[in-house]
């Protein structure tokens, strides 16, 4: 694995991608152009003003209408640039934009607050994107409610996931590593929590990974802690202290087991039908103090192993 994707850097991420390292090539450019303009413009405002500034009462300064040659140098070699630019940005955002077409296909489901990725065959996962080292990879993106935008740092790309159509976004990972996942539009009030991870394997790895069961060998348990770790954690706390205004929803520490105040003044005890309740229609109790509408329905989006896990997952958390 490569350990540059962990890498903390006090200026471009770890480039991942041929396109990324493209995209740095033309930023360091832009800066670099950016820098030795600001020099000479500023540099030579104050050089002329202190260089041809009044020494003495009654000094004239000396009267130059135009420089033919001086005008022609400042704006020929600044629309070069600008034409460098233009042109070298256009290669890259083409790049960017011509989809492969023999790439692997990942649909892509955003939803607040988390990402579901579905591959051909019937592989879901949610939170984490596994795909293998040198191939395209095209992704097919929706959103089953607002506006949220995939935006991987290291692969210097970053889409638009829009409610009742598709988005595409590709690319090819050339270095092994786990990348971080952004959601890159305000999505609502856990937006900052819907991160998410896009792991890059050996070839060998990801065969095994699409072929295999995704929770096999995994007690329910560890099958709920999965799906917390891609569903459930951005609203949904782990410690008596993950209350209001810091989740959006109740803690499921010492959850399983409890007498919950409901929003219409009954209580109902918390045990495993009241659970699954929650997770496939969360408006119909909705716990005091929390808004209704809030949490959308995992109704067929988590199946019925992973809502039996979450529920046993949630009776640990104690
Ligand atoms: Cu989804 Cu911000």
């Amino acid at each position: 694995m490569s350990s540059a994707s962990s890498t903390a850097s006090h200026f471009m991420p770890f480039a991942a991608t041929k396109i990324a390292a493209g995209v740095d090539s033309l930023y360091y450019f832009l800066l670099v152009a950016s820098f030795i303009s600001c020099v000479l413009v500023i540099g030579g405002l104050i050089w002329f003003a202190v260089q041809y500034r009044r020494k003495y009462e009654g000094q004239k300064t000396a009267y130059i209408s135009h420089n033919t040659a001086l005008e022609f140098l400042w704006s020929f070699i600044p629309f070069v640039i600008f034409m460098v630019v233009f042109v070298w940005g256009w290669i890259v955002y083409y790049q960017l934009r011509s989809m492969p077409e023999n790439g692997l296909e990942v649909a892509v489901t955003a939803q607040k607050w988390n990402w579901t990725f579905t591959y051909k065959n019937g592989r879901k996962s949610q939170g984490t994107l596994t795909v293998p080292i040198g191939q395209d990879v095209k992704l097919i993106m929706t959103s089953s409610d607002v506006l949220h935008s995939f935006y991987v740092p290291a692969f210097r790309n970053k889409q638009d996931v829009v409610p009742g159509r598709y988005t595409a976004l590709w690319f090819r990972a050339e270095h092994e590593g786990s990348y971080n996942l952004f959601c890159a539009e305000y999505c609502g009030d856990q937006h900052s929590g819907m991160l998410g991870k896009v792991n890059v394997v050996s070839r060998e790895k990801f065969d095994e990974y699409l072929g295999t069961e995704p929770y096999k060998g995994l007690t329910p348990v560890e099958i709920g802690q999965k799906v917390y770790g891609g569903a459930c954690i951005a609203c949904h706390g782990l410690t008596v202290n993950d209350v209001k205004p810091l989740k959006l929803g109740p803690t499921f520490y010492m959850l399983f087991g409890r007498k919950e105040s409901l929003a219409d003044g009954s209580t109902v005890d918390v045990d495993e039908d009241y659970l699954r309740e929650s997770i496939v229609n969360p408006n119909a109790k909705v716990v005091k103090g929390y808004d209704a509408g809030v949490m959308p329905t995992y109704a067929g989006q988590l199946d019925e192993d992973e809502i039996m896990g979450l529920i046993e997952f949630i009776k640990t958390v104690k």
